[in-house]
């Protein structure tokens, strides 16, 4: 699953030929493109001539910037798109390939109309952080007056993806908390999601072995090793929630990102324990078709943990270490002032996952429950 750096460039550069690829668009993040190595990456085999490179400015996937790239790809007609980056770089790109065709790419999105989006150019992911698993998932998040909507159609998915440890190993300590919280997420949310199976959940219980034991020494005494470990885990939890799909956590997360910039997955961490609590209390309501209780029993089993108690425990004490605050006062946020804003911008798609149903009045009380 791993790629050397060398043997990356090498399949990228055997692909390139054997295509007779003229023209290649990379797109990478401003910062990122410069701090993961991903610069000297593509330099080192790509011809300038031939190349354009795009870096995405804004902070997480928007529909402005998401229109100045596809009007970049259409003008510069590439043979092959090569996206290097984290979860919004690759979403941008999955987005961009199969709607650069549209007439109305904003009504598209907005209708979750996608029935005859095609894919026009091959597309290789190439992750700089180990979080989402955006090169495997078949969606992809765009935002559009600051409401959160998702492209999902098999169709987006990266034809390629590397996972090469020397380009994530260099990102800050906040990012990687972030990214790799988010994978970790992923798969607990995939544990007991509506959607899960028995395929989702091996991926998911797979990647949780390795992100559960190196999340911590990856942000403290980052190696190879490590860093290996925490990419595979971010790639099966994006196989584990291709199919079962995220949940509540993930639900609420996205509002937190559009109206106060908290990344991702740090976004998803504010919630998770409230909801993991939510969801064991009331188990007796659950509309599985699994025992939600014998799935609670696989996460405490997972992370050492007796019962729920010692699992949020568990959950805080590792946020802790990762630096992840989650005290809404702390973040800016006061929830008199902002929970009807946070609230319309929930994600009710993902709300149906959730193994319990959630009412509005529960909501509140969740997030009221610091
Ligand atoms: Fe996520």
């Amino acid at each position: 699953m791993i790629t050397s750096y060398l043997n990356a460039q090498k399949e990228i550069n055997k692909y390139i030929v054997k295509n007779k690829t003229k023209k290649v668009f990379v797109l990478s993040g401003k910062n990122s493109y410069f701090k993961s190595g991903a610069k000297k990456f593509m330099h080192q085999i790509l011809d300038k001539d031939n190349t354009l490179i795009y870096l995405k400015k804004s902070y997480f996937p928007e529909l402005n910037e998401l229109n100045k790239i596809i009007s970049t790809i259409n003008k510069f007609k590439p043979n092959l798109i090569i996206a290097i980056g984290g979860g919004s770089v690759i979403d941008y790109a999955k987005i961009a390939n199969v709607l650069n065709r549209s007439n109305n790419i904003k009504k598209n999105i907005i209708n979750s109309n996608f029935k005859d989006i095609k894919k026009n150019i091959k597309l290789i992911a190439i992750p700089t952080t180990a979080g989402s698993g955006a090169e495997v998932t078949p969606s992809a998040v765009i935002y559009i007056n600051k409401i959160k909507y998702s492209v999902e159609d098999e169709t987006i998915k990266p034809d390629f993806y590397f996972l090469i440890p020397e380009l994530i190993n260099n990102s800050s300590n906040k990012l990687k908390a972030s990214a790799g919280f988010d994978a970790i997420s992923q798969s607990l949310e995939s544990i007991i999601s509506l959607r899960s199976n028995s395929k989702s959940l091996d991926y998911a219980k797979q990647s949780l072995k390795y992100s559960l034991k190196h999340f911590i020494p990856f942000l403290k005494n980052p190696n190879f090793d490590n860093t290996s470990r925490m990419s595979i885990a971010a790639n099966l939890s994006g196989c584990a929630i291709s199919i079962s799909k995220t949940t509540a956590p993930h639900a609420l997360s996205y509002p937190f990102t559009s109206l106060f910039g908290i990344s991702h997955g740090h976004a998803v961490s504010l919630t998770l324990e409230k909801f993991l609590k939510f969801n064991f209390e009331k188990m007796h309501l659950s509309k599985s078709k699994f025992s939600l209780k014998k799935r609670y029993e696989i996460i405490f089993k997972l992370t050492k943990t007796k019962n729920i108690s010692d699992l949020l425990n568990y959950l805080k004490r590792m946020k802790k270490q990762a630096k992840l605050q989650d005290n809404f006062a702390d973040l800016g946020i006061d929830l008199n002032r902002d929970y009807s804003k946070l609230i319309s911008g929930v994600n009710l798609l993902r709300l149906k996952n959730n193994p319990i149903l959630i009412k509005q009045d529960d909501l509140k009380s969740i997030l009221f429950n610091q």
